[in-house]
């Protein structure tokens, strides 16, 4: 039988460890180094024969891209049998079409090059939206997972009368089967983004946001602003602290300080990028992905 063993960065080494116990595998770190220009070095050692998984969100993108460039370089010359990435978390997903003259489809191009260096992508929640399927971007095998059941068993482990919000048209997909699966309401607001950290919500449902805790879904926390300001808006209209959930919680700049001062009672995030404070793990989920990959 051919061995299997689980690669991961240093940030990712507590994941990596719990995932290869549940799964018995090998596993061991990929030695990092960022030389003074800012080239990136990485050193792989003793590496065995067989398949490789990769565990990383390639968060921040433009490095932990190119070092898993440089990673699969060095297990292919080294003649391994498949590298397999999991990335719980896959970045430049959202720049899904040329919204203004001239501007590339960073999923397209990101996709296509990914592809070139590993044998399969596994990941959780990716930003599909325009784009519907990860194979229309990606030509080595995708397989996405979601995050929805184990976000419906925080909620109703820790809410009473959810009310699912969403803060934009393309949280609807999500929104809607968390709040089937909660046999809850749900609303979802309009949003138009006007800049990075500009975006303006149009409010709707009042009166179901009124009946209950209410719980604003997205994917994607990134500066924060798209739940901040949803946040506020439910606050404004019904009195009540909202709870905030997102898969993916980047919470670039300031966003923690900006979601603090929106009046939510909670900011609740999935462990796919590692962040101290992180609610839901998605261990689990992965562990029982790989088990029947791993085990036919
Ligand atoms: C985009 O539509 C996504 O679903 C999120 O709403 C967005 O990425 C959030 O970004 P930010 O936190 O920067 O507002």
């Amino acid at each position: 039988m051919q061995q299997h063993t689980l690669l991961y960065r240093d940030d990712f080494a507590s994941m990596g460890k719990h995932l290869a116990s549940l799964l018995d595998l090998r596993h061991a770190l990929i030695d990092h180094h960022t030389f003074p220009d800012g080239e990136s070095y990485i050193r792989l050692s003793n590496i065995p024969p067989g398949n490789i998984w990769i565990l990383d969100s390639l968060y921040p993108p433009n490095d932990r891209i190119i070092e898993l460039i440089l990673s699969a370089h060095k297990l292919r010359a080294e003649g391994v049998s498949s590298i397999r990435l999991v990335s719980p978390y896959l970045p430049y997903m959202r720049q899904d079409t040329a919204f203004h003259e001239g501007e590339v489809v960073n999923a397209r191009a990101i996709g296509k090059l990914i592809s070139a260096h590993v044998d399969e992508v596994i990941t959780v929640d990716p930003h599909l939206h325009r784009i519907h399927d990860l194979n229309e971007v990606f030509y080595c095998e995708t397989t996405v997972l979601h995050a929805n059941d184990q976000i419906a068993a925080w909620i109703g482990l820790n809410l009473e009368s959810p009310v699912i919000v969403g803060p934009d048209s393309e949280s609807q997909q999500w929104v809607s089967l968390l709040a089937e699966q909660l046999e809850a309401p749900y609303v979802v607001f309009k949003k138009e983004r006007k800049g990075d950290r500009r975006v303006s919500i149009e409010y709707a449902g009042i009166n179901q946001i009124s009946t209950g805790t209410p719980v604003i879904l997205d994917d994607i926390i990134s500066t924060g602003v798209t739940m901040a300001n949803a946040g506020k808006l439910v606050f404004e209209h019904t009195g009540k602290h909202p709870v905030g959930v997102a898969v993916h919680g980047i919470f670039s700049g300031n966003a923690t300080e900006i979601l603090h001062k929106a009046g939510f009672s909670k900011i609740i995030t999935t462990n796919s990028l590692p962040r101290k404070g992180n609610q839901i793990d998605l261990v689990p989920l992965l562990a029982d992905t790989l088990a029947e990959k791993i085990n036919g």
